[in-house]
Formats: C-alpha cells, sequence, structure tokens
C-alpha cells in the first residue's frame, strides 16, 4: 500500500481534491491522507468545502491563513516539515498554483519525497504574479507533472521537461460534471430570487485586481455600467471586501453583494448567467463547460484553449473595455465550445500513474 499525502490550503483545491479522494476508492493500492494548511480558514471559504464535496476529514490542519505572501508560505513550511516527518508519506501531492502548492512543492523536494503536481504546465509568462511564482518552480520539483491540455504539455516541453508530463485532462472537468448532476438549479435560482439567462455572475479576487486600485475601481466600474441593465450577482472574496473598503469604493446598485457561495451553487449560478466575468482561473473554465460566455478580468490567461470562438475574451483594466467585451459576450452565437479538456477521468489516469494500477 502506497501513501499519498495530499496537501490543500485554498478553495480551488478543495474541489479538486474531492475529485481525486472519491476515485481513490477505485484504486487498492494506494490510501490518501489529507493536511489542511489553513490558507483558507472562513467556513464559507473552506469548511462548507468539505461538507459539501464530501471530502475526507484533514488529518492536520496547520493554521496557516492570513499574512504576506513570505510570512503565509514560511509558515505552512514550518508546519509541513514536521507533518511530513510524521505522516511518513509514500509520495506527495499538490495541486495548482498557490502559496500551499508552493510550500509543500519546496519542503517535499528538500525531504526528499516524490512530489505529484497535479495541474502542472499552466502559465501566464507574467513575471512577479504569485501563481506564476508558485507554478513554475512547483513544476521545476516535481517527480510527476500532471498537465491538464496541450498546450501545458507544450510549455513544459519548451522549459527542457519531458520525464514525468502526463497529458491527463482537466480534475475541473471531473468535479464540474459530478457536481452538475447534484445540482438542483431550479432551487438555487429561486433561493437567490434568480431567473435564467437574465444576470451575470461577476467574481474578482487576484491580487493584481485588487491590491491596484485603479486597476480595481476600473473592473468594478465597468461591469458596474453592464448592471444598470442587467443585474449582476457578486459573491464577494474576502480580499476583495478588503480593498474595496480600504479604497473607499462603493459599488454600482445593480451589482449584488452575496457571501462566497459553495460550489455547486457557483456552478448553477455559471450555467445559468448569460455572462460571467471574473479573474477566477476555475470559473473561467467553469463557465466554458456550461456554455455561458465569458469576460476573463486580466490581461493573459493560462487557459489560453477557452479563447476559442469567442467564449472567453481577456479586458484589462479599463472600463469602456470591460463595458464592451460583456456586451459582446451576452450576444455571442456560438454552438458549443470545443471539447478541449479530456473527458472527465483526469483523476482516474493519475492514480493509475501513481501505482494504483
Ligand atoms: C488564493 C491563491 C489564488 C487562488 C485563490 C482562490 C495564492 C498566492 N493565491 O488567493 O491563486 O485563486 O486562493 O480563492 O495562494 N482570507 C480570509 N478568509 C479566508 C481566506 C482568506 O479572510 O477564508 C483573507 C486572508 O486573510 C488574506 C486574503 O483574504 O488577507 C487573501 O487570502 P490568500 O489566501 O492570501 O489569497 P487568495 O486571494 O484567496
Amino acid at each position: 500500500m502506497k501513501r499519498i499525502v495530499t496537501i490543500v490550503g485554498a478553495r480551488p483545491q478543495f474541489i479538486k481534491a474531492a475529485a481525486l479522494s472519491r476515485r481513490l476508492a477505485d484504486f487498492p493500492g494506494l490510501e490518501e491522507q489529507i493536511v489542511h494548511t489553513g490558507q483558507h480558514y472562513d467556513d464559507n471559504m473552506s469548511d462548507v468545502f468539505f461538507r459539501e464535496l464530501g471530502i475526507p476529514a484533514p488529518v492536520l490542519n496547520l493554521g496557516a491563513g492570513g499574512g504576506s505572501q513570505a510570512s503565509q508560505t514560511g509558515a505552512i513550511m514550518a508546519g509541513l516539515e514536521q507533518a511530513f516527518a510524521q505522516l511518513r508519506p509514500d509520495m506527495v501531492l499538490v495541486y495548482g498554483d498557490t502559496n500551499s502548492t508552493l510550500a509543500a512543492a519546496l519542503v517535499a523536494a528538500k525531504m526528499p519525497l516524490p512530489l505529484a503536481h497535479v495541474e502542472a504546465g499552466l502559465r501566464s509568462f507574467r513575471p512577479g504574479m504569485p501563481e506564476e511564482v508558485n507554478r513554475v518552480v512547483t513544476d521545476r520539483l516535481s517527480d510527476w507533472l500532471f498537465c491538464p491540455t496541450k498546450t501545458a504539455c507544450a510549455n513544459l516541453l519548451a522549459e527542457g521537461r519531458q520525464d514525468g508530463v502526463h497529458q491527463v485532462g482537466d480534475i475541473m472537468y471531473d468535479c464540474f460534471l459530478h457536481q452538475r448532476r447534484q445540482t438542483d438549479d431550479t432551487a438555487v435560482l429561486a433561493s437567490l430570487g434568480l431567473a435564467r439567462k437574465s444576470f451575470v455572475l461577476m467574481t474578482l479576487h487576484r491580487a493584481e485586481n485588487t491590491d491596484d486600485v485603479s486597476r480595481l475601481a476600473a473592473l468594478v466600474e465597468g461591469v458596474g455600467r453592464v448592471s444598470a441593465k442587467v443585474p449582476v450577482v457578486l459573491p464577494l472574496h474576502p480580499r476583495t471586501r478588503g480593498a474595496l473598503d480600504r479604497a473607499g469604493l462603493s459599488l454600482h446598485a445593480g451589482i449584488r453583494v452575496i457571501a462566497p457561495q459553495p460550489h455547486g451553487v457557483t456552478l448553477a449560478l455559471a450555467a445559468n448567467a448569460c455572462a460571467v466575468a471574473t479573474d477566477s482561473g476555475g470559473l473561467q473554465k467553469e463557465a466554458f463547460f456550461a456554455a455561458t460566455p465569458c469576460v476573463t478580468l486580466r490581461d493573459e490567461t493560462e487557459w489560453v484553449e477557452t479563447l476559442a470562438d469567442g467564449w472567453n475574451r481577456l479586458v484589462g483594466p479599463n472600463a469602456d473595455d470591460v463595458e464592451l467585451a460583456l456586451g459582446a459576450a451576452m450576444s455571442l452565437s456560438a454552438a458549443e465550445p470545443p471539447p478541449v479538456f479530456g473527458d472527465g477521468d483526469a483523476a482516474g489516469r493519475i492514480l493509475s500513474v501513481l501505482g494504483g494500477s
């Protein structure tokens, strides 16, 4: 029996871990223990996901939430060094590009412990972006690189990396398919008083947007103008709530702020919105899976496949551009988005490679 120790800390990682943990029952040669770094700690940013998605309880929670990039990463590293010594994993598994991912990769590589990275090979090519630093370093240190797309594999090849690279499909698509089967859209829409295809779903949380007041102001102004015609629903991330307060920015009356939502609700909102406006990597793709046009409030995307046929458009911090792009998104008439993210069993492929077969 091989023991995987999986490190999670932030919201998107809980979602991805759920897909893998669910599939693990079919691989009797593997067992998993989950360590929560505590990066996200509010009930609606963390615990609700464990309950909703049926993720096994973490064996440890390091309680390392908040703080600067360095202090958060450092606190997680110190906690994980002890955790790995205690849990003695055969391999460490990390997801995505957060500070929890980077901290776990650094500690595993030095113990040393074999390291698997799910969502390897993504690049924004934007130097200094926290997530880009985290993913480049994590990929460099990983023994297994599980890529969601052909583009991700090509990015690694361009960096001279071939060994251990596997194109497995996007684990977020596994989660999407599973969750969409579980959710009653009518109940979700009724609980929020929304009608199908009559609202825009917005999210915003990236440091590059929230920590730059002029960017933040331009983006909320652009979406705000659209909200005069079509209501906008905004589940507000705690980072963004703080940034808006500090900057003294108020939102247009047509933007309705709600608390961060569980995954099934977010997907139901994305599927039933007439457009999505977001800076989230995950939500861009979920809109694409659901065939809802998306405007990405960033200068670049790691998920270039979503740009096909206008399903996703990039906009910089300019209110006129945001307004125009959302207008174009809402009048998109295209067939289905192309199937570029695999077949919905990335988890099965990852576990087969890790020794389950
Ligand atoms: C992190 C990831 C980002 C991912 C996002 C998903 C990094 C560098 N960024 O960004 O890639 O897309 O998670 O949400 O790891 N906070 C709370 N309560 C919480 C969580 C956070 O109040 O439950 C506060 C923190 O104290 C901090 C701020 O929100 O002040 C930002 O949290 P942080 O974990 O640093 O990064 P995210 O913006 O969530």
